[in-house]
């Protein structure tokens, strides 16, 4: 057989890894492409997502092929995954199969910092592909072959951007278990709205947990409610130019929560209709739907606000619509201070 091999670190695994496998089976006549996820990558310090997760995503891409396998020796093997390391266990327990190793052009950069780069060579076809529309040059014995665009990487997508890149059952994976979603917000506002946008998550699902409500939801609207808030004026009324005029006579801070619900869906793939009108009503608490009531009161009684809300919170938890009607009480004072 022709194997080809996918390495990476797969956190997350994307389209672009995909169609690299793709390419293999198609345009390099492999039989089979195999995505091979490292245990620790050699050229990279970031602690890495873990096993479970990574291989779970990738099984799903898995299955969508019937050419596509996963290989978990690296997994296994424990310790820096070290291409060659893993090519002479291939080449060991496969001695009859031909191993192309797939690579894409940032890593044909690196190549000369690769444990054992000529002997890499010898022991399989590197064949590397311009995923990104780049193709260097390289003094290794490396064929060089041009495939569709694919321009995303792994670490885009932690930052919540390309999302449009990663099959639907992937994302619902990363939301189903709140991977990366953290930096999806982190790297959109400034640090102490980020902490305040944990808080609220969290506090969100707490009272949706005693109100007998969808915990999940509940944390994806706090984690998500402010997340227009940085963004700048201009760009602001762009958005509302098209969604809303008639809600620019409001003032400019209210806005946020009317771009932000439209933003969880057209950026963040988040189309439930309960989670964008809770964001789009948290800023005045214009909506009795209880989760709209609920991102509204841990909003005003997040504990990172420095005074002491602890009875409203409780009384937010024993009922959400008891604790709303203080709260919205409290906030009319605080407005009319
Ligand atoms: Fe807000
Ligand atoms: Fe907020």
């Amino acid at each position: 057989m022709k194997i080809a091999i996918v390495g990476g670190s797969f956190d997350p695994v994307h389209e672009g890894h995909i169609a690299m496998a793709e390419q293999a089976v198609t345009t390099l006549g492999c039989d089979q492409a195999w995505f091979m996820p490292s245990k620790k990558t050699p050229l990279k310090d970031r602690g890495l997502t873990d096993d479970v997760h990574r291989l779970a995503m990738l099984k799903i891409v898995a299955a969508r092929n019937d050419r596509f396998r996963v290989c978990t020796m690296e997994l296994e093997r424990q310790g820096i995954s070290y291409t060659v390391d893993t090519l002479r266990q291939l080449k060991q327990m496969y001695p009859h199969d031909t191993f192309y190793w797939l690579i894409g052009n940032d890593q044909l950069k690196q190549f000369a910092d690769w444990k054992e780069p000529e002997t890499l060579v010898k022991l399989a076809h590197f064949v590397c592909f311009d995923r990104n529309g780049e193709l260097n040059d390289t003094n290794y014995a490396i064929q060089r072959c041009h495939m569709p665009m694919m321009p995303v990487s792994s670490s885009e997508i932690r930052c919540g951007n390309k999302l449009n890149y990663l099959p639907r059952e992937v994302l619902n994976y990363i939301y189903d278990h709140r991977l990366y979603v953290k930096g999806f917000i982190e790297s959109r506002v400034k640090p102490h709205r980020y902490r305040h946008s944990v808080s609220v998550a969290n506090l969100c699902e707490e009272m949706a947990r005693a109100n007998h409500l969808d915990t999940q939801k509940a944390y994806y609207i706090g984690l998500f409610h402010d997340v227009a808030k940085a963004m700048p004026k201009q760009a602001m009324i762009q958005w509302m130019d098209i969604l809303c005029p008639e809600n620019e006579a409001y003032p400019v801070p209210v806005w946020h929560g009317f771009v932000g619900s439209e933003i969880v869906d057209r950026i963040f793939y988040i189309d439930d209709p309960q989670i964008k009108a809770a964001i789009y009503h948290h800023v005045l608490g214009t909506s009795t739907d209880p989760y709209a009531e609920i991102v509204f009161c841990a909003d005003k009684t997040d504990p990172l606000r420095g005074y002491d809300s602890s009875a409203m919170i409780e009384a937010c938890k024993k009922d959400i619509d008891a604790g709303f009607a203080w709260c919205k009480e409290e906030n009319k004072k605080y407005l009319n201070q």
